[in-house]
Formats: C-alpha cells, sequence, structure tokens
C-alpha cells in the first residue's frame, strides 16, 4: 500500500473514500469536514449528525454512501475533545484502514485542526495507523486474510502544516516499517527462527554493520553466562553486534535486547500453558534490530550499537542445572536458583559487553519477568535503570511515540534475595517483587554507565486483538527506541 500526502483540497483528490472526523457532540462541523459538509449539500450536518444522530463518539465511524458516484463519506467520531490525543489517531486509522479493503482513500489529517496538535506528530500517526492497519502475520495461511487498501492520501492544503505532515508522513513510514518487520520476527516459528536465523536476518536487514560471533568467539569473550544459557539447545549461541557510526556523533549509544528465540524454562520447564507463546521470548532482540534498520534509513546524528546475545532456552542433558555455579564475563559468579530466569543471565554478559563500547548510555529491552505482566498487564511496559532522569525522559518520550512506560522501584531490599552462599549472586529469589529483583541483578553488572531496562514481558505479544487491531506480536519499543534515539 502506498501513503502519501498531497497539498490539494480533499475535495480535489479523486478517491473511493473521503474521510473526515467530528469531535462528540459538535452539530455543525467545521474546519475540512465543514468544507465537506458544504460541498455535499450539508448531509453530514443536516442527515448524519441530525436525522441519524451521529455523536463522534470515539472510535465510531459513519459510513455515508454518496449516492450517485458509489463513493463513501467516513464520519469518524475522534471523542471528546479533552480526551483526544496522537495514539487515538493512530487507532483510529487502523480503523478505517480495515474497512477500506482495496480502496482509494482520501482522509483529512486529524488532530491538526481545532485539536492543534503538532502536524507533523499528527501525519506520522495517520501514517503508522495505514500501515499497522494491513499488518497481518499469514505466511502460513493458505487463505491471506491481508487487508489492503490501494492507495492512502492525506490532504492537506495549507503551506506550513503540509510541509510539517510531509515530514511526519516520511518518518511514519520508516517507523511503521520497522514495527511491521520486529511483528514479523517475532511472529514466525521458532522451528524456523534460531541463533543462527536470527543473526542472519539481522546481516541481512539491519542495514549497518553487523558482526556475528559463534561460540568459540564468545568463549574467547569470556561471557560464560551467556554461554551457559545456551547450552541445552542443538542450535548453537550467536552474539550479534550491530553498528551504525555516522561521522560527526553527538552521543553513543548501546540497545541491548533479549534474543531468546525460544524459552523452554531449561530443566526448571514451564508448564505447556507458559511455553506456549515463548517464541517471543526474543521480541527485545526483534525491536533492536529494526530499531537499528529504521536508525539506518533516518540517519541521526548519533553513534548507536545494537546487541543481541542470541540463544535457546531448553532442557537436555547439556542444558545448564538448578545450582550451577556460572561466571559471567565480568568475573561475577551466579548461582543459577532457576534455569527459567535466563534472559537476565544472558543480558548480564551482553550488558558488559556494551558497557566495554565505551557508550554514554545503555538501554536494553526485555521480555524479562512474568511479575512485570502480571503488574502491568498489556496496557504498560515497564521501566527502571540507574538513572533517573534518562529514566523519566524515556517515558515522555515514550508517551509522544505512542507506547506507556511504567517506572518500577529499585530499591535495594528488592536485591536481599539474590543474596547466594556460594557465589556472588543468585540468579532469582522467588515471585515477590520479581521484575525489580530482575532489575537489580541486571543492574550489577553494569558499572557506571547510565543505563535504563526496559521490561516488555506483558506487552510483547498480545493474546487478545489491542486497541490497534494487532494480536500476538505488536513490535512494542520500536517506536520509542526510534524516537529516543533520532527524535
Ligand atoms: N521469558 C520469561 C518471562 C516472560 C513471561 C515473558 C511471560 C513473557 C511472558 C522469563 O525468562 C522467565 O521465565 N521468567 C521467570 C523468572 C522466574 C523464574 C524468577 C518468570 O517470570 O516466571
Ligand atoms: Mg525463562
Ligand atoms: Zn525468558
Amino acid at each position: 500500500m502506498k501513503v502519501k500526502i498531497e497539498k490539494k483540497s480533499i475535495l480535489d483528490i479523486d478517491a473511493d473514500v473521503i474521510v473526515v472526523n467530528l469531535f462528540e457532540g459538535v452539530k455543525s462541523p467545521a474546519g475540512v469536514t465543514g468544507i465537506v459538509d458544504k460541498a455535499f449539500n450539508k448531509v453530514i450536518s443536516d442527515f448524519v449528525i441530525k436525522k441519524e444522530k451521529f455523536e463522534g463518539k470515539y472510535g465510531e465511524i459513519y459510513k455515508l454512501p454518496l449516492l450517485e458516484s458509489g463513493k463513501k463519506i467516513f464520519v469518524v467520531g475522534l471523542g471528546k475533545k479533552e480526551d483526544f490525543s496522537l495514539v487515538k489517531i493512530r487507532n483510529l486509522t487502523v480503523k478505517v484502514i480495515k474497512a477500506c479493503k482495496d480502496k482509494k482513500v482520501v482522509s483529512i489529517l486529524h488532530g491538526a485542526g481545532v485539536a492543534g496538535l503538532c502536524p507533523q506528530a499528527c501525519a506520522q500517526m495517520i501514517t503508522e495507523g495505514a500501515i499497522s492497519g494491513t499488518y497481518a502475520f499469514d505466511k502460513y495461511k493458505s487463505t491471506k486474510n491481508e487487508v489492503d487498501v490501494k492507495e492512502f492520501i492525506i490532504a492537506e492544503i495549507d503551506n506550513e502544516k503540509f510541509k510539517k505532515a510531509k515530514k511526519g508522513v516520511e518518518t511514519g513510514l520508516v517507523v511503521a516499517e520497522a514495527v511491521n518487520r520486529a511483528r514479523d520476527l517475532i511472529n514466525e516459528s521458532s522451528q524456523y527462527l534460531y541463533p543462527e536465523t536470527l543473526a542472519q536476518y539481522a546481516v541481512e536487514n539491519s542495514g549497518v554493520k553487523t558482526t556475528v560471533y559463534n561460540k568459540k568467539e564468545i568463549e574467547k569473550m569470556g561471557m560464560g553466562a551467556f554461554l551457559a544459557v545456551g547450552q541445552g539447545s542443538v542450535h548453537e549461541p550467536k552474539f550479534i553486534h550491530m553498528e551504525y557510526k555516522p561521522k560527526n556523533a553527538k552521543r553513543k549509544i548501546a540497545i541491548v535486547g533479549k534474543g531468546i528465540t525460544f524459552d523452554a524454562g531449561g530443566l526448571d520447564l514451564k508448564p505447556p500453558a507458559s511455553m506456549l507463546t515463548m517464541r517471543d521470548d526474543m521480541s527485545g532482540a526483534a525491536a533492536v534490530i529494526s530499531t537499528m534498520r529504521a536508525i539506518s534509513e533516518l540517519k541521526p546524528d548519533v553513534e548507536v550499537h545494537a546487541i543481541v546475545a542470541a540463544c535457546e532456552n531448553m532442557p537436555s542433558g547439556s542444558a545448564y542445572k538448578p545450582g550451577d555455579v556460572i561466571i559471567a564475563k565480568t568475573g561475577r559468579s551466579i548461582e543459577i536458583d532457576n534455569t527459567d530466569a535466563e534472559g537476565r543471565v544472558t543480558l548480564a554478559d551482553a550488558l558488559a559487553y556494551a558497557e566495554e563500547l565505551k557508550v554514554d548510555e545503555i538501554i536494553d529491552i526485555a521480555t524479562l519477568t512474568g511479575a512485570c505482566m502480571v503488574a502491568l498487564g498489556s496496557v504498560a511496559s515497564g521501566i527502571m535503570g540507574n538513572d533517573d532522569k534518562k529514566v523519566k525522559e524515556f517515558i515522555a518520550v515514550g508517551e509522544k511515540a505512542g507506547e506507556r512506560y511504567w517506572q518500577m522501584p529499585m530499591y535495594e531490599e528488592y536485591g536481599d534475595t539474590l543474596k547466594s552462599d556460594i557465589a556472588d549472586t543468585k540468579n532469582t529469589g522467588g515471585r515477590m517483587g520479581g521484575a525489580s529483583a530482575a532489575g537489580i541483578f541486571l543492574s550489577n553488572f553494569i558499572k557506571d554507565t547510565p543505563w535504563i531496562h526496559i521490561d516488555i514481558a506483558g506487552t510483547a505479544f498480545v493474546e487478545s486483538t489491542n486497541a490497534e487491531g494487532i494480536k500476538n506480536a505488536t513490535g512494542v519499543g520500536v517506536r520509542s527506541l526510534i524516537k529516543y534515539i533520532a527524535g
């Protein structure tokens, strides 16, 4: 599908569907909706609003057929003005798209009129919604359920708004593609997606220089923790390092994604219901790989390193065992209390590697704890770190990108349960405060680099369709990471 913007009146673009909008309770539409209303004999105010009692409630769409031409006007309900937001623009656009199979659509620039939101941000959200609305993971289905729309055009005649919105469309296209790529990777069957194929994907698709280290090389790098987690699988672990190095970089960031291509739990085997969706345990990896692709296209003045320690957590005769003591890259010894708390063990070495790159900050993103999922559900991702200002900054960026983050505490006491009799730390200490305890565990593998940890266990994969019309992999994190890095 093509998404573009044209500097024309919405009435001068030939399309099958004309999309306008209405805030709740408005009786006589203003702005572009008003112009369309007048052009079609007040059909919106006299018929849709007065006669049909369309109230403009959020998410409602009145589909008005124009008899002579066979075209349609969609009047989209924006809801209450005071509750309006950028995310709503994205979600509404998804709804419109799903009702426009094979159609050519022209849309008003929602949000940039009476609502007074930034035209660039609005256009980006519409573009993201349009692309997201056509997403389907149907490569294994004989009958495809893809919704395709012929063309989606945003009409904006005002010169200033048009210029800003054009940028929004351009960024939106890159971001939306990155999100869909992450979704594809996460949804992929772990039968085909294992460390080697994930690494191959990164080499071919990250858009930047990508180095893959094999098991021997990982051994040489001293990553005893990462290796232990992967040793139960028939698939060799791979360590992936992607680099984007512009000439005049103003800052240096490392993004680290948890890359467990399947988490069976190891010898502490997961019960069936919990294991079912564990191909999603590389959602952090998918997020950083896709973010790199977007970064390679948006070209910000920031040096970015993306790191993935990819392996499978399987039970077998060669698997690491509860009670084992393993030595991480930093020299810190870890007593394995539970083989299912494997993500933090792999991240321990990935974070240590990131710190050696002498970056200004490190962000890790991981489907790390069921505890975080229980605490926040699929509504918000957990976030914490050793630099409160940066954590808060990331939360604010996330809000602009249309993703929610909720800060979890990192009180020292959460670390108490990690004390070990035989090693420097245990990898887990039980169920209580699990998201924070995992955060404390990770913090012990970072010396002094500002660091943010994002737990997407509850948000990466949803089992019922969310507000954006997405089921299964969501691609969470990609939008915020891109915005945090590239602005
Ligand atoms: N990959 C899981 C966390 C997870 C749970 C992700 C649900 C997505 C949805 C992680 O490796 C794990 O198994 N964590 C354990 C830790 C426990 C043993 C301390 C958990 O949360 O149960
Ligand atoms: Mg696990
Ligand atoms: Zn896991």
